[in-house]
């Protein structure tokens, strides 16, 4: 039985919603129904998601222990002073143990901070507070504490997946769907990684809530889109928005500001006395990078406490839209975030992405490949409705603008949306899998622009070889940075995987059937066996397909993650 199952039944109702997190942060194969002011209500929102994510967080601490054993001594300790909500343990990399511990709220977790002391009087390490705290062995004699009322609700929490087990496992699956459904279940982002998401974004905040009024520090793309995988990176955005109420006209008394002297737009001045404070303040925090000449400046660093990649920028609220826009599409069917899952993973394990930047596709755009396939009418119907579908039925509450007037407005809640409008055309993963590659194979990569806005193909405005219209700044293109050479590859790439697919999709024929034929990485005897079977014809070039793509050096050191 599940980890989460079990905790359901443990808690029953008061835990559904926790439940519909877990699902609708990375699946929707169970369809959630609620009661809601009478009526029934399918879709939960994302701005609801968000709040309670973070909510959670601030009645949250990661406590570095000894070992996992040392759950209950850590529990007996914290309920001295609060009620416990859930306890998950997990591991990084270096092998050393953490419990998320979970407050009943947060009043109590203030109560447990209150309690903590500082590692040292050291003005090397001077005190600060945050969620990341460790526990100290017990000083003499050794209390004794109540047995704790739960268990952990994960252990090894964000281990993952051993690729052999997995393999193995995609292996003995019936069908191509089935393989596709458990790619994505293994290696989709796990609660216990969402949670960590939001305890850094949270640490940060702390760290900054004493020097800016109103500021907040939130996740973005890929840890809360809904097409994040287990040890993705952490996308976050800063800002410190103005309330009605801090701009009130009536109010004489005024706070003096500090003006921001120098050529440098004071945002990028800021970002770097972020930068130090992350160096100073930030427990965990290191080899931090300011990269402040980009479009977007950020601050990249690395998490040790929770083996996170980080990159924080300021104030890129579209970013956000932008994630919610995702996250929407793949809440509206449950074949979406999977497809997404096996096209992302091919895509890697053939060489057109990179984690580095460069000149080749990245996730981002990839995912929006993905959506506008769905989007296309078939004989049956489509599976999603074109963003232009969405905005048109956008109401006054759905109004979002973000930084330089970006107008990044459309239907939040798909409660409203017609049924016709998605989820039309039923067919299998598999199916869909095979349509993809067979789509771009012939899509007129010369001529034609991919846009999600229209849901169908648009000329392209330029001579860029591969064009994908910004869902939110329909003038701009999400994959310029692709060159002609990368954009040849993809095209080459999917008319080889549609062909492997399409001979593959027998169990019986061994060990990389179906799926496995895609996102095993290339290596010569997978050349080898793809020449044996004497279609050779339909390999573009073996020089391509076996391409190791890691030893090109990027063009740009960075790219800027907005346009
Ligand atoms: P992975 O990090 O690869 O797992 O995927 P990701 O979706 O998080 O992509 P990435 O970290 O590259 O970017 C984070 C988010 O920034 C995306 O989800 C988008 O919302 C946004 N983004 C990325 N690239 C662009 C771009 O070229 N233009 C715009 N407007 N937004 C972008
Ligand atoms: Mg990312």
């Amino acid at each position: 039985m599940s980890v989460l199952f079990r905790s359901f039944i443990n808690k029953g109702r008061k835990n559904l919603f926790k439940k519909l997190l877990n699902s609708t942060q990375s699946t929707c194969r169970c369809v959630f129904f609620r009661k809601y002011s009478g009526s029934e209500k399918k879709f939960v929102s994302f701005d609801e998601i968000v709040s309670q994510r973070r909510s959670e967080a601030k009645r949250s601490i990661v406590v570095q222990v000894n070992s996992q054993a040392s759950f209950k001594e850590l529990y007996g300790y914290c309920s001295k002073y609060a009620t416990i909500k859930d306890v998950h343990h997990y591991k990084n990399n270096n092998d050393e143990h953490f419990m998320l511990i979970e407050f009943g709220s947060e009043e109590s977790l203030q109560d447990v901070l209150r309690s903590c002391s500082t590692h040292q009087k050291d003005l090397d390490t001077m005190a600060n507070n945050s969620p990341f705290l460790w526990f100290r062995t017990a000083n003499g004699k050794t209390e004794s504490y109540a047995t704790p009322t739960t268990v952990l609700a994960s252990i090894n929490g964000i281990e993952q997946v051993n690729e052999d087990k997995l393999f193995k496992e995609l292996v003995d699956c019936e069908t191509v769907s089935d393989q596709i459904q458990l790619l994505y279940d293994r290696t989709r982002l796990n609660d216990l990684g969402v949670r960590l998401r939001y305890m850094v974004a949270r640490q940060i905040e702390c760290m900054l809530e004493s020097l800016y009024a109103n500021v907040a520090v939130r996740p973005f793309g890929s840890s809360i889109n809904g097409f994040g995988k287990m040890g993705c990176d952490l996308d976050l955005v800063l800002t410190n928005t103005l309330t009605d109420e801090m701009t009130k006209a009536g109010s004489r008394l005024v706070f003096q500001s500090a003006r921001v002297e120098g050529g440098r737009a004071p945002w990028a001045r800021h970002m770097q006395a972020l930068g130090e404070l992350l160096e100073l303040r930030a427990a965990g925090a290191a080899r931090v990078q300011r990269i402040l000449n980009a479009r977007v400046p950020i601050v990249k660093f690395a998490h040790h406490y929770t083996d996170l990649e980080c990159d924080l920028c300021y104030n890129n609220m579209s970013g956000v839209y932008m994630s919610e826009l995702l996250w929407l599409f793949g809440s509206l069917d449950d074949r979406v975030r999977p497809l997404t899952f096996a096209v992302r993973r091919w895509a890697r394990a053939v060489g057109l992405t990179n984690p580095h930047p460069g000149r080749w596709i990245t996730n981002f755009p990839l995912t929006l490949m993905v959506l506008f396939f769905l989007q296309q009418k078939t004989n049956d119907g489509h599976v999603l409705p074109t963003l232009k579908n969405l905005v048109r039925r956008a109401g006054k509450e759905d109004i979002r603008i973000a930084e330089e007037n970006l107008n990044c407005t459309f239907l939040r809640d798909m409660n409203k949306l017609p049924p016709e409008c998605y989820a039309q055309n039923k067919a299998n993963l598999q199916t869909l899998l095979l349509q993809f590659f067979e789509f771009y194979s012939q899509f007129d990569f010369q001529d034609k622009a991919i846009s999600i806005n229209e849901g169908i193909s648009v000329r392209k405005p330029n001579s860029l070889p591969l064009y994908i219209v910004n869902p939110l700044e329909q003038a701009l293109n999400v994959s310029r940075n692709v060159s002609f050479e990368e954009c040849e590859r993809l095209k080459a790439e999917v008319r080889n995987a549609a062909w492997q697919l399409e001979a593959g999709m027998d169990k019986q024929k061994g060990d990389d059937w179906g799926l496995l034929g895609l996102v095993e990485k290339k290596t010569t005897r997978g050349l080898k066996k793809l020449l044996r079977v004497g279609n050779s014809h339909r390999l573009v070039s073996v020089k391509d397909l076996f391409n190791d793509t890691d030893d090109r050096i990027p063009e740009d050191s960075v790219k800027s993650k907005v346009e």
